[in-house]
């Protein structure tokens, strides 16, 4: 039976604001999931006379970082030790206990690292933000909880400036992902399927990111890419 997006919502919230949301931090790290995407996210130690290489994916570079569907902070909690000092970070999410849980785990590091991230609560199909809000949007394992990913792409385009950046990762349709699927009550993507949506949304993938080579080998971890947020096509000139 299809579900309209408000019972969808209701579903979701219920499921994150109860015992499955309280156990999400407890999951993610004995998946691996929560350090792997750190390493993501953090500078590779240098090999050997070797220069210090970036990391997969530079947040230092951004100045407004924006978490979609933040959770327990599994995301967060990186945005808090590797973006840069004077970046502003904004956990956002449909469960207002999700974020409670977050902003209690995430105090200490905040404090240690100076940065106070903003926590919002909301429907990523409506976010109270402005246009181009922000040059950064991480968005991890929240776009299959909607059962059409175009108006959530659509809202993420809207709020990153153009040339932002999107880190997406996503429940991919194998195996680990049916059973994700099942435990976490959202739908799974085909890699294809979901390029194309990041495409029509004005969000094409630069680059695809796997958690760990041996993730890699495996098709394992779902799907994890950056987008670059493209600038809007102009409206053809109007007849007068
Ligand atoms: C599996 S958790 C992901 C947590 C974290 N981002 C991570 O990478 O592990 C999904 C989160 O998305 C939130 N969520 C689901 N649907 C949402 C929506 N429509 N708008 C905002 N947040 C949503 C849930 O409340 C939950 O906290």
């Amino acid at each position: 039976m299809e579900r309209s997006e408000g019972q969808n919502r209701d579903l979701t919230r219920r499921l994150y604001d109860g015992p499955a949301g309280a156990v999400l931090a407890l999951a993610s790290a004995v998946s691996l999931h929560e350090p792997l995407i750190g390493q993501l996210l953090k500078a590779p130690p240098p090999g050997r006379g070797e220069e210090r290489r970036p990391p997969r994916f530079d947040v230092t570079r951004f100045r407004d970082v924006l978490d979609v569907g933040s959770g327990a902070g599994q995301i967060l909690g990186h945005l808090i030790r590797e973006a840069s000092p004077d970046a502003r970070l904004t956990a956002f999410d449909l469960s207002k206990q999700m974020l409670r849980r977050s902003r209690r785990r995430m105090e200490a590091r905040s404090v240690r690292h100076g940065h106070e991230p903003g926590y919002v609560a909301g429907d990523m199909l409506r976010m109270p933000f402005v246009d181009g809000a922000f040059d950064c949007v991480t968005a991890g394992w929240v776009l299959e909880h909607l059962p059409d990913p175009a108006p959530g792409l659509e809202e993420m385009a809207r709020v990153l400036r153009p040339g932002g950046r999107l880190l997406l990762l996503c429940t991919a349709d194998n195996v680990t992902g049916q059973w994700n699927s099942r435990t976490w009550k959202c739908r799974t993507y085909n890699p294809d399927e979901l390029a194309a949506a990041c495409a029509a949304a004005g969000l094409p993938w630069v680059r695809r990111h796997h958690l760990s080579p041996v993730h890699k080998a495996l098709k394992f971890g779902g799907i994890i890419v950056e987008c670059e947020r493209v600038a809007d096509e102009p409206s053809p000139p109007q007849p007068r």
